[in-house]
């Protein structure tokens, strides 16, 4: 009997990740064979820097200068990208790729935040998949898990910790007590944050997962400009101990559900009560939680990046398409994907934590309440310490349920005051 064809792919990105492939493949490749049924080899690579040392032979893999030209190739069954951007060489390469009827995997949520929903349509009309389980938290299995596991459940709700560089800074200040910038800096030292880290801190690079798990879970079209985000280069040191003392850690958590017909997507610094599992989650790793109206919660926890865990996720999509499993990438044909009006912020219904910094001066507390008190919003708890670096009194606030508008008409009244020293900071409490 002869042997089934092997899948033959072009690999376009030679960095961490493209290199972690291509070592997955040589090491596990009598298992990957047994597992999808024939041989995975990848036969063209196309990378910025042919001799960049990589640890790994380039020379029995045919090279292309120019990536779109591994879509055009005979010996490409199927083209995996690792270039990245949300657009140029990554999107012209899937676009290439799909118009010549090839599988396109992909590890790039900036590209699908922005154009997911334009090359899942490529993808049916070619009738090819479309596969991106790298995409979103690294090795874990978040969107098999929702888009094939949790399948036959309506999700009312998709929650995590998307962004482990992100987790890695809040978890060592609050181990450390250090400031914010004083651990960045080391994370770009050792090289946990990039030397650019704008998309991981100011909250982008976790929106842009959010936003394609939003749509997988609920069925909606991508609406990564409908998510409201914001960083955590605002959080202070001061804050995690204060939210330690009021029983909770600080993380910044994506969060989406759909609210009366409309979709709520969030990124945001957040209390997470000690007791929940998302406290637990430390260092570089990331979480997600689904809740499923049958199969109640599922929590997924793992690494979110790296060269291990991101080469397992596009090598499983790659088993996938050598065993001829694909189905629509969205988990159900563009056509019947839902367009959602975004949810206002401000209807959000929920304890938030406050902080302000003010004058030490009598009176000031006085104004600080009769600012939320006008607002409707009541205070739960309340912790006032000494001066602060800029000489301010550092107030820390848990409010209980209240309405986002009324907490902003709050935070609005009271920076119109002379009191603050500094802007105001409001974090929302994620209950369970
Ligand atoms: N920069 C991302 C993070 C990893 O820090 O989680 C890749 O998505």
């Amino acid at each position: 009997m002869n042997s089934p064809s092997p899948l033959r792919i072009g690999l376009a990105g030679l960095g961490t990740v493209g290199a972690g492939v291509v070592r997955l493949l040589d090491t596990n490749a009598a298992l990957v064979a047994r597992r999808a049924g024939r041989r995975i080899e990848v036969s063209a690579v196309s990378a910025r820097d042919r001799a960049r040392a990589r640890g790994i032979d380039l020379g029995r893999f045919a090279w292309e200068d120019d990536a779109t030209a591994l879509a055009a190739r005979d010996d490409v069954d199927c083209v995996v990208e690792l270039v990245g951007g949300a657009d140029g060489p990554a999107l012209t390469l899937a676009r290439a790729t799909l118009a010549a009827r090839k599988p396109f995997v992909t590890a790039n949520k900036a590209m699908l935040a922005h154009h997911g929903l334009a090359l899942a349509q490529a993808a049916e009309e070619a009738a090819v998949p479309l596969k991106f389980e790298a995409a979103v938290a690294g090795g874990i299995p978040v969107i098999k898990g929702i888009r094939e596991g949790a399948a036959a459940n309506e999700l009312a709700r998709v929650y995590g910790i998307l962004n482990g560089t992100c987790n890695y800074i809040l978890t060592r200040m609050e181990h450390e007590r250090l400031g914010f910038a004083e651990v960045l800096a080391d994370a770009q030292r050792l090289g946990f944050a990039e030397a650019d880290p704008t998309f991981d801190i100011e909250g982008i690079d976790a929106a842009h997962k959010l936003a394609i798990l939003a749509s997988l879970s609920f069925g909606t079209r991508i609406d990564f400009a409908g998510v409201a985000t914001q960083g955590i280069a605002a959080v202070t040191a001061g804050d995690i101990d204060h939210a330690a003392t009021l029983g909770f850690r600080i993380r910044l958590v994506g969060s989406a559900a759909v609210d009366d017909g409309r979709l709520m997507q969030r990124v945001h610094p957040c209390l997470i009560p000690l007791g929940h599992p998302l406290a637990a989650v430390e260092g570089p790793l990331n979480a997600v939680v689904a809740e499923g109206n049958f199969v109640g919660r599922l929590f997924f926890q793992g690494r979110g990046a790296g060269e291990g865990p991101t080469a397992s996720a596009v090598v499983a999509d790659l088993i996938d398409i050598a065993r001829g499993e694909a189905g629509p990438a969205f988990a159900m044909p563009v056509a019947a994907l839902a367009a959602m009006a975004p949810a206002d912020p401000g209807d959000s219904v929920e304890r938030c934590y406050l902080r302000v910094t003010v004058q030490d001066r009598p009176g000031v507390l006085a104004e600080l309440t009769a600012a939320l008190r006008d607002a409707g919003v009541s205070i739960e708890s309340l912790i006032q310490r000494g001066v602060g670096e800029d000489g301010g009194v550092f107030v820390a606030m848990v409010t209980h349920v209240a309405k986002g508008q009324a907490v902003a008409a709050a935070l609005k009244a009271m920076a119109a005051g002379s009191s603050l020293t500094a802007a105001p900071v409001m974090m929302p409490i994620i209950e369970r």
